[in-house]
């Protein structure tokens, strides 16, 4: 259908870029960017502000149908709020990245999320480009273009560690071994887990800077939309 949004999805672990090269493809494509990491983010620092124990997956099942999270979607400056409180700082900070994975894993919770990550697709004007880790698999199995990033876990730790600013060692250690574990936890979950979907075309991200990757994948997107 030439007229319906154009939906590009990527997929994989954290620290391959995914974010910034997402944000980039959609704002030059004038596209929605749906960041739905940050959604699964936001309602853990709900759950963990609301003192609901993240472990007890019948507690946080529960407890999820009760906030609000809306994100927007202009490339130029996504924002995600929860019960209208911008939350943009505090979901990435450490409390949450350490317990957004168990949150992750709560098939309600996922549910839930990914309702409201359909309905961004439908309201998107042109084109939506959404990142996560089920995108292909899941939630868009439909979409016009599925890609499925990938870096060394090394390459991912360093790429980390220079966001952070931290230039210690024993720090970045600590960095690789936290993304080896939520990448564990990711991809060994019963409910979505991060997988590459059959039709996704895998870029390996280790040797490519952000502009490369984001220029590869929009030519991608314009063979597609081309031969629609
Ligand atoms: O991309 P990120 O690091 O902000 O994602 C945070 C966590 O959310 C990550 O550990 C896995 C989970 N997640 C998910 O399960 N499904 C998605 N579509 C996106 C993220």
């Amino acid at each position: 259908n030439s007229s319906a949004p154009v939906v590009v999805v990527l997929d994989g672990p954290a620290g391959t870029g995914k974010s910034t090269v997402s944000r980039e493809i959609a704002a030059q494509l004038g596209y929605s960017f749906l960041d739905t990491g940050a959604m699964y983010r936001a309602m853990t620092f709900w759950l963990l502000n609301a003192g609901v124990d993240v472990d007890d997956a019948d507690a946080v099942a529960v407890a999820s149908g009760k906030p609000v999270i809306v994100s927007g979607t202009d490339a130029a400056g996504p924002t995600i709020t929860v019960d209208g409180v911008d939350v943009s700082g505090p979901i990435r900070e450490q409390p949450v990245t350490a317990a957004v994975s168990a949150v992750s894993a709560v098939a309600e919770v996922r549910t839930r999320l990914v309702e409201l990550q359909r309905a961004s697709a439908l309201h998107a004007e042109r084109g939506i480009v959404a990142e996560g880790r089920d995108m292909g698999t899941v939630v868009f199995p439909r979409a016009d273009v599925k890609v499925f990033l990938t870096a060394s876990a090394e390459t991912r730790a360093a790429r980390r560690a220079a966001q952070l600013g931290v230039t210690d060692l024993t720090e970045i250690a600590a960095i690789l071994a936290d993304i080896n574990r939520r990448d564990t936890a990711d991809s060994s979950r019963a409910t979505a887990p991060l997988r590459k979907a059959d039709d996704a075309v895998e870029v390996d991200t280790s040797e490519m800077t952000p502009d490369q990757v984001v220029a590869h994948i929009i030519g991608l997107v314009h063979q597609r939309v081309a031969a629609r």
